[in-house]
């Protein structure tokens, strides 16, 4: 795996580096600059070895012509906030601007090129017309860096096509997930503890399908629980269920103790009359769930058993809230599940940005955790056991 070292000397050198400053705006706002804060480091690496530092990015997903509501103007500036130093902004990507202004700079500069979906040629299905952008945006450095993790498994032209032409690398945090999930799949140090929660089982199957096959222990709660439990046979009242995918379940949980996968269900449950409603709430038994109550929580005594669970686990990775953790009374599964893996000796990992989100929110240190992950698609993709495509490119023989 090439890193930023094997591209040699930078000193005066073009770097181009593909970063992921797709954040959350309220209108010119940014909500939370997570990923501006994630994609620092590498332009701050480049940038002390003197590279002149070129970053390319995309807000949103425009329909390949420059839209105001999608430009990379309110994002431009953090990161220079961050750097402490100035950041030259081009008004284009590959047109008159991002040249002027990519000419201008001197050894360590830094400039952000206007969002790179403003170009057809970045999203295209067609292989020729991505790859002739890429030509355009190869033009304007010498070397290219891999430095957004929620991109890889995008092929588009600033993500797949570029690397094919110019002398690349993979950023630090990008090289960092890609191990983080590797030894995730590929021989996890036993025993290994796999805890599912979320909404809905119909956007995990693939991960599930996937994990079944390595884990030792499956434990699931989260809204999810409910199409698990009406697969054992027992009544959910109006709590989330996914009619269609009850026939999954089944198959999920007869292939589990085919292959000797322990799955641990919750053993009780926290009703109220709808989601918000903290005063109605009440902890019933896993197959007494009221026909007019939800569940927007794992009860007290499941939470104590998921936290238990993962004992002397070597490897534990969770994806999903365990309920509504927004509500305080319907955060104790989540908080229970976030504890249980600040004390694991191995490695602990929180994947997927609602899981991220709820440590931040619990207020867990996050340094306790062996990785969490920036989220995005990249990772349930990689999960899966699909190709990622700005990954092979840059292993490629
Ligand atoms: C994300 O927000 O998940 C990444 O920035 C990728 O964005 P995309 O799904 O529009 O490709």
């Amino acid at each position: 795996m090439s890193d930023i070292a094997s591209l040699g000397d930078l000193t005066g050198k073009r770097v181009l580096v593909r970063s992921d400053l797709n954040v959350p705006l309220d209108g010119s706002t940014i909500t939370d600059d997570g990923r501006i804060r994630a994609s620092v480091p590498t332009i701050k690496q480049l940038s002390e070895a003197g590279a002149r530092v070129v970053v390319t990015a995309h807000p949103g997903r425009p329909d390949g012509a420059p839209d105001p509501a999608f430009s990379l103007a309110p994002v431009a500036a953090r990161p220079g906030e961050l750097l402490g130093r100035d950041v030259a902004f081009a008004t284009d990507t590959v047109g008159e601007s991002a040249a002027e202004t990519v000419a201008a700079l001197g050894d360590g500069d830094v400039a952000v090129l206007e969002n790179v979906r403003f170009n057809e040629g970045e999203t295209s299905k067609d292989d020729d017309v991505r790859s002739s952008f890429a030509g355009q945006l190869a033009q304007l450095a010498d070397a290219f860096v891999s430095d957004g993790f929620g991109v890889v498994h995008r092929k588009q032209a600033s993500v797949y096509d570029v690397a094919l032409r110019l002398p690349s690398a993979m950023g630090g945090p990008v090289a960092t997930e890609i191990d983080v999930l590797r030894r995730l799949t590929v021989d996890p140090a036993r025993p290994y503890v796999v805890v599912l929660g979320g909404s809905k089982v119909s956007d995990k199957l693939g991960v599930i399908e996937n994990l079944l096959e390595k884990a030792d222990k499956l434990l699931i709660g989260g809204g999810m629980v409910f199409t698990f439990l009406k697969a054992r046979g027992h009544e959910v009242g109006k709590s989330l269920l996914e009619d269609d995918q009850l026939d999954t379940c089944q198959r999920y949980l007869t292939e589990a103790a085919e292959r000797g996968v322990e799955i641990v269900l919750p053993t009780d449950i926290v009703v109220a009359d709808s989601f918000g409603d903290e005063a109605s709430a009440r902890v019933v038994a896993a197959h007494e769930i009221p026909a007019d109550t939800l569940g927007p929580d794992i009860g007290p005594e499941s939470a104590a058993a998921f936290a238990a669970a993962p004992g002397d686990a070597k490897t534990v990775f969770w994806n999903g809230p365990m309920g509504v953790f927004e509500v305080d009374a319907f955060a104790g599964g989540t908080r229970a599940v976030a504890d249980a893996l600040t004390k694991i000796d191995g490695l602990s990992v929180v994947g997927g940005g609602d899981s991220a989100a709820a440590v931040r929110q619990l207020g867990f240190d996050e340094t306790a955790f062996g990785h969490i992950s920036t989220g995005g698609g990249a990772s349930p993709e990689y999960l899966e056991g699909k190709e990622l495509p700005g990954i092979a490119v840059l292993e490629r023989e």
